[in-house]
């Protein structure tokens, strides 16, 4: 049984959305003995701080780029939550020595520091742009999950075991398309890039939910990705503003018509549980744990998690519930 009370947990990009949310969650259900919050900006820092006081908490200056700080960050820790990105995807592409530099180096010093110390739990935060990514900010997340998953192979005879998450776009996040129409409907004309465009939802909550279930049964080697429904552009735009026009823009550079979360290339590998998949590393060169090749049952040789051709998508009803959580009582 995983002892929360027990865990000093190193949580980079500990003031992003996702750091946050899962220290709201965390100190309220499962205090830990410590949560380092670990990023560069001093000043959400300090916000955060005025938002959350808890004793276990305590606040890291560090750049993941940075060996030298992450290895002093990594005194003691137990379980490491590697949430630190950089993820706009126009600034990625931009900009693709920093993306590089960020999500590719700045996770090798995560992982070297986490084996080094014999951290117990790593955990790393995937997206769905990682799965056949069209752009670099997909691919240097790609290529962090790879990282993070073959560092189970570089642990010796330490315990350290390394899973990660993939999920799709955060409903309401910062940048994405709920924000973008609600500002739109002012107007009343609504940019829509493609009409038959689909994406998978899920709430902060729901991802960190998914991510404390996840820490609490990795074995190490896993990628879990969480049983999520669709929606259609189309749909949501309708139910945010009934009245309004739809402009078609078309599918922006470094945009997928629909997003993959597990591609038929992969399904030798997976295995489905009742609201979530593990897929299993396709290079195992480790041994000692499961590597999240039993339990649930396989799943057939043509599967693959779609957006476009998933088994449950959103009604208008539905999203109209699903919107008023986002949304409060804009609707
Ligand atoms: N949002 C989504 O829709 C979504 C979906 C799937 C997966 N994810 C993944 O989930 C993770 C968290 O996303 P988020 O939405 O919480 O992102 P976010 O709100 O943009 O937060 C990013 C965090 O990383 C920190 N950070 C950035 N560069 C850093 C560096 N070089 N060193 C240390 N800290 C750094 C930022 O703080 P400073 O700028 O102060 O350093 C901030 O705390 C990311 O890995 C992302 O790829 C997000």
């Amino acid at each position: 049984m995983f002892d929360w009370k027990k865990q000093v947990i190193l949580l980079t990009g500990g003031t992003g959305s996702f750091g946050q949310k899962f220290t709201e969650v965390i100190i309220k259900k499962h205090p830990p003995k410590i949560l380092r919050i670990f990023s560069r900006d001093e000043f959400k820092q300090y916000e955060m701080e005025k938002k959350f006081s808890h004793r276990c908490l305590r606040y890291f200056i560090g750049d993941v780029r940075d060996k030298e700080r992450v290895d002093r960050a990594m005194a003691d820790v137990t379980l490491v939550i590697h949430a630190a990105a950089m993820k706009q995807i126009v600034a990625a592409e931009y900009n693709p020595t920093e993306a590089i530099k960020t999500n590719v180096l700045g996770t090798m010093n995560i992982l070297n520091s986490a084996l080094d110390n014999g951290v117990e739990r790593v955990f790393g935060l995937i997206t769905d742009k990682a799965v056949s990514p069209v752009n670099l900010y997909g691919a240097t997340k790609l290529t962090m999950e790879k990282l993070l998953i073959q560092g189970n192979s570089y642990r010796g005879l330490g315990n350290t075991r390394i899973s990660c998450i993939r999920y799709g776009n955060v409903a309401g996040s910062r940048g994405s398309v709920i924000p973008l129409f609600n500002f739109q409907r002012k107007g009343k004309i609504l940019t829509i890039t493609h009409p038959e465009m689909t994406r998978f939802w899920i709430t902060l909550d729901t991802a960190v939910d998914f991510v404390i279930k996840f820490i609490e049964k990795m074995q190490g080697g896993e990628v879990f990705i969480p049983k999520m429904p669709s929606f259609k552009i189309t749909d949501l735009a309708t139910v945010l503003a009934p009245q309004a026009i739809h402009k078609h823009i078309g599918v922006r550079p470094g945009e997928k018509l629909h997003e993959d979360l597990i591609t038929i290339h992969e399904a030798h590998y997976v295995r489905e549980f009742s609201n979530h998949y593990v897929v299993a590393p396709a290079f195992s060169l480790w041994e000692k744990t499961s590597q999240g090749k039993s339990g649930g049952k396989k799943v057939p040789d043509n599967f693959s998690f779609k957006s476009s051709t998933n088994k449950k998508f959103l009604t208008k009803t539905e999203l109209r519930q699903h919107l008023k959580v986002i949304n409060g009582e804009v609707l």
